[in-house]
């Protein structure tokens, strides 16, 4: 059971969507928050929310893709708000299209936000929460893409399935040190998301897919406006964080999908009478095989 009442919250994307919902959830439940976005619309947004309602919340201007930056944000925040003991990595984008279609540039912007960002946020944070002992949580936002492939969603997909080899091996790996990890798969969810591309640096601009088209805007919004609301998703969270839960995954609609999947990993899965070399194997103890360290539930 991890207790987040009076912890300090570092939360990526936090003036916009899920990692919104999160700070307000989080907030309400006790924690002092740190909201980092590259957007300044959104962080004012967003803190005007917070305006009066006597929670200790402070906005932080940052790309998560610029690692000095992300350094002194840290140092920042904990100057202010005291040891960050629960991270978000939640800010993401996203642009869709076939893979054959796409530059190097789709490819870097969509990487460098969604896998490297990540990859910063645990850099950064993980060996200040080591060094101090006081355990923590991190959260990673991935999406149901972590688990399901769909056509023209491939980049975003390559990064969010590499989100949850991170988070699986991160909550191994720290364990020992009473610091939890949590994967966030959402749905659709009710967000800005459609804007995404709005972030895209000035040296990532060459695409094989849309620029800020409003007609695309239009139509991605259409889509994610029947998703859930960012703070019901935020309370599936809290409650996640609290039970150190790895996996969140708060949508049913994806529940014969998932089995459809894992049916066909283990139809394709080679059985021991296959194998003349599988009994050898099996003796030594495979990494990775029926030894395998247990991840958590
Ligand atoms: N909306 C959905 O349907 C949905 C579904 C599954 C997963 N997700 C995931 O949820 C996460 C949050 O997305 P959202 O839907 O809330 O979108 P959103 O656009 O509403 O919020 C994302 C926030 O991240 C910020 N951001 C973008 N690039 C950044 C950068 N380089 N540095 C700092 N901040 C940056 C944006 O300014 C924005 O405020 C993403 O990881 C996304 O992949 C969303």
């Amino acid at each position: 059971m991890t207790k987040v009442v009076g912890r300090t919250a570092f939360i990526t994307g936090g003036g916009s969507g899920v990692a919104l919902g999160q700070a307000k959830v989080f907030a309400q439940a006790g924690c002092k928050v740190a909201i980092a976005d590259i957007r300044q619309d959104h962080l004012d947004e967003a803190m005007a929310w917070f305006d009066g309602r006597g929670h200790e919340v402070m906005a932080v201007k940052l790309d998560i893709t610029d690692r000095d930056a992300y350094a002194r944000a840290a140092d920042d925040v904990e100057a202010r708000l005291g040891p960050v003991e629960l991270l978000f990595n939640t800010a993401g984008v996203s642009i869709f299209g076939p893979l054959q279609n796409a530059t190097y540039d789709d490819w870097d912007w969509q990487l460098d936000v969604n896998l490297r960002g990540v990859i910063n946020g645990i850099q950064t944070f993980v060996p200040r929460m080591i060094e101090r002992g006081n355990g923590g949580h991190i959260v990673n936002t991935a999406s149901m893409s972590a688990f399901v492939a769909l056509k023209g969603t491939g980049i975003y997909c390559t990064s969010k399935m590499a989100i949850r080899g991170l988070s699986e091996c991160l909550a191994l790996d720290l364990a020992d040190h009473g610091i939890g990890v949590s994967m966030l798969c959402p749905g659709a969810v009710n967000t800005n998301i459609h804007e995404a591309v709005l972030t895209r640096p000035a040296h990532l601009q060459q695409t094989g897919y849309y620029g800020a088209d409003p007609n695309v805007m239009a139509h991605l919004k259409q889509v994610i406006a029947v998703g859930m609301e960012p703070e019901v998703l935020a309370r599936y969270v809290l409650k996640g964080v609290e039970a150190d839960q790895l996996y969140i995954l708060p949508y049913p609609e994806f529940r014969r999908t998932l089995e459809e999947i894992h049916e066909r990993v283990m139809a394709a899965l080679a059985r021991p009478e296959d194998d003349p070399d599988y009994e050898k194997r099996a003796a030594h103890g495979v990494p990775g095989g029926e030894k395998r360290e247990k991840v958590a539930s």
